[in-house]
C-alpha cells in the first residue's frame, strides 16, 4: 500500500465534543494500525485557553474511552501524544492567523512535514466563511510545495439557499477539489457495503427495478433524545439533521445507477442524478405524505421520560420535529412508479437503521399461507447498524401434508466474520481526505440538490401552521398516522429489532 503523505491536521472547535468523542480517537485508531503517516502533526485549536498539554490530557483520555482499538500499549500512546499541539485561537482575529500560519510554519520544519495540511472545521457553521478567509489571508489554503485540504462539518447550511451562499463562500477561497462535506453515514462500512451488495453480485441487479420491486423503505430510528444538544436540535429538527443528508445519501445508494468506476467523480455523478430525479414535493405532497412529530413525555419499562420541550435548550412551546416519515419518488426509467419511504426519530423504541427492498407479490399465490398477501412478499433487509449484516426473507414449505407456506430468513451477520473489524466512520472518511479520495463526501451540487428536495417541506412548516405536529409518547414509533402512508392494504413499516432476523411487537430492543 502507498504510505500516506506526511502532513499537519488542523483541527478548529478542537475543544469539542466531536474532536475527544470521534476525532482523535479516530486518528489514533489509523495510527494504531500503522495508517497514519510517517510524519504528521495533528493541532487542535479553539478559544479555549489549553495549553499544549492540557489539550494532550483532555484528549488521550477521549481517546481511552472511545477508541475502538487496543489501547493498553502505554508506549504507543506517548508517541501519540507528542504529536498532539494546540493553539488557542479567536477565529474573529486577524492575528490569530497570523500565529496559526507562524506555529504551523514551525511544526512543519520541526517536524519535516513538507507542506501538506488539512484544516478541519467542527465549529458552529456560522464561522465557516470566516476560518477559509482567515486562512486564506495568510495563504494558508494553498502551499508552493504541498497540498492543502479543507474538512467541513455538517450541517451544511440551514437550508437551500443559505446551503448555495456557503457554498459560494467557501469556493472564494478553497476550490471544489479541496472541500471535502463530512457526511459521516458515508463513511459507515455497511453504508458502502450497499454499492458492494448491489453492484458485485448479479442475482440482485437484475430484479433492482421497478418491474419486481413494490417499495423501498430507509428506516433510521434512534432510542436516545436530544441530550444536551437542544440548542442546536430546536433550530435544525429531524428533516435537516438527518433526512437531508443521511438518509439521502442512503437513498441514493440504494437507487443509483451503477457507477462507470469506483471512483468520486463518477459516484457522485449517480447520487446527483438520483437526487435531481426526485419528484419536487407540492403543497398537495406535503400535505399527505409528510408526516412530523414530536415526542412528549411518557413512562418507558417503568421509567419516567421527559417530553422534547423540557430537554435544555428547547423552547416550551417548540414546533420543531423530532419524527419525520414521508413517501417520495424517483421519477427515471428504473424507478417510475415506485414509493420510497423514509422514517427516522429521536426516542423511538430501538436505535436501528435499515433499508428494506419489498419485492412484488407473485403473479399467482399457489399455496396457501397464514400470513396476509403482503407479508409473504419477498424482503431484503440491508441492515446499517447494529447488528450489521443482510437479510432475506422468502417462502418456504411447511414441513408435513399439503402446501402450507411460512417465510423464513436466511441472513448474515457481519459478527461471523471472524476477524471483522468494522472501522468508524470517522477513521475511513479521514484516511481518505489525508489520502485525496473524496468519494466517500458529498459535493457541493449535491448538498445543494438535498437542500432543493426538503426546501418546499421546510417552507411549508414554517409559513403554514395548520400543517399538523403529532406528539407520539416518547419510546414508541412515531404518530399512528405514519402508518398510514404505506400505499397498500396491510402494509406496514417493519418494526424491526435489535437483532437484524426479528421483527414485530414483541422483539429484544
Ligand atoms: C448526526 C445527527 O448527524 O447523526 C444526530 O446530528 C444523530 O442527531 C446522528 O444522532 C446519528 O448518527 P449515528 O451514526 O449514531 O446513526
Amino acid at each position: 500500500m502507498k504510505a500516506q503523505d506526511n502532513l499537519i491536521l488542523t483541527i478548529f472547535g478542537a475543544s469539542g465534543d466531536l474532536t475527544r468523542r470521534k476525532l482523535i480517537p479516530a486518528i489514533y485508531d489509523l495510527y494504531q494500525q500503522g495508517l497514519m503517516p510517517e510524519r504528521f502533526a495533528i493541532v487542535g485549536t479553539s478559544r479555549t485557553a489549553y495549553s499544549d498539554d492540557d489539550f494532550r490530557d483532555r484528549v488521550l483520555e477521549g481517546v481511552k474511552e472511545f477508541s475502538l482499538r487496543d489501547t493498553s500499549d502505554s508506549k504507543l500512546l506517548k508517541q501519540f501524544r507528542e504529536q498532539l499541539y494546540y493553539q488557542p485561537l479567536d477565529t474573529k482575529s486577524p492575528q490569530a492567523y497570523a500565529n496559526l500560519q507562524q506555529r504551523l510554519t514551525q511544526i512543519d520544519e520541526d517536524q519535516q512535514i513538507g507542506g501538506n495540511g488539512i484544516f478541519y472545521l467542527s465549529t458552529p457553521p456560522s464561522l465557516y466563511e470566516t476560518i477559509a478567509r482567515g486562512l486564506s489571508m495568510q495563504d494558508l489554503h494553498q502551499s508552493e510545495v504541498g497540498w492543502r485540504r479543507l474538512i467541513v462539518e455538517k450541517p451544511f447550511g440551514y437550508d437551500l439557499d443559505s446551503a448555495k451562499d456557503l457554498n459560494a463562500k467557501l469556493l472564494q477561497f478553497f476550490s471544489e477539489d479541496q472541500i471535502y462535506r463530512i457526511d459521516h453515514y458515508l463513511g459507515k462500512e455497511t453504508v458502502q457495503n450497499l454499492l458492494v451488495t448491489r453492484f458485485s453480485n448479479g442475482i440482485f441487479e437484475p430484479l433492482w427495478n421497478r418491474n419486481y420491486i413494490h417499495h423501498v423503505e430507509v428506516t433510521a430510528a434512534e432510542s436516545i433524545g436530544i441530550g444536551d444538544r437542544g440548542g442546536y436540535y430546536d433550530t435544525s429538527g429531524a428533516l435537516r439533521d438527518m433526512v437531508q443528508n443521511h438518509l439521502l445519501q442512503v437513498l441514493a445508494m440504494t437507487a443509483m445507477e451503477p457507477p462507470i468506476e469506483i471512483k468520486a467523480e463518477a459516484i457522485r455523478n449517480e447520487t446527483f442524478k438520483v437526487f435531481q430525479a426526485l419528484r419536487p414535493m407540492t403543497q398537495e405532497a406535503i400535505n399527505h405524505d409528510v408526516i412530523r412529530g414530536q415526542y412528549i413525555e411518557s413512562t418507558v419499562r417503568g421509567q419516567q421520560m421527559d417530553g422534547y420541550r423540557q430537554a435544555k435548550g428547547v423552547a416550551e412551546d417548540s414546533r420543531t420535529e423530532t419524527f419525520v416519515a414521508l413517501k417520495c419518488f424517483i421519477d427515471n426509467w428504473r424507478w417510475g412508479g415506485v414509493p420510497f419511504y423514509i422514517r427516522t426519530g429521536k426516542r423511538l423504541p430501538t436505535r436501528v437503521t435499515e433499508v428494506v427492498i419489498h419485492f412484488k407479490e407473485t403473479p399467482l399465490r399457489l399455496f396457501s399461507s397464514k400470513l396476509a398477501p403482503s407479508q409473504q412478499n419477498n424482503q431484503l433487509v440491508i441492515r446499517i447498524q447494529p447488528n450489521e449484516g443482510l437479510l432475506l426473507k422468502f417462502g418456504m414449505k411447511v414441513p408435513g401434508m399439503g402446501f402450507q407456506v411460512e417465510t423464513v430468513n436466511m441472513d448474515f451477520h457481519y459478527s461471523e466474520l471472524s476477524d471483522a473489524y468494522l472501522p468508524s466512520a470517522y477513521e475511513r472518511l479521514l484516511l481518505d481526505a489525508i489520502k485525496g479520495d473524496a468519494t466517500l463526501f458529498a459535493r457541493g451540487d449535491v448538498v445543494e440538490a438535498g437542500w432543493a428536495f426538503v426546501d418546499p417541506i421546510l417552507k411549508a412548516w414554517k409559513n403554514d401552521p395548520e400543517i399538523p405536529l403529532y406528539g407520539y409518547p416518547a419510546g414508541t414509533w412515531g404518530p399512528e398516522e405514519s402508518d398510514g402512508l404505506i400505499e397498500g392494504e396491510d402494509l406496514t413499516w417493519r418494526y424491526p429489532c435489535r437483532n437484524l432476523s426479528d421483527d414485530g411487537s414483541y422483539c429484544e430492543l
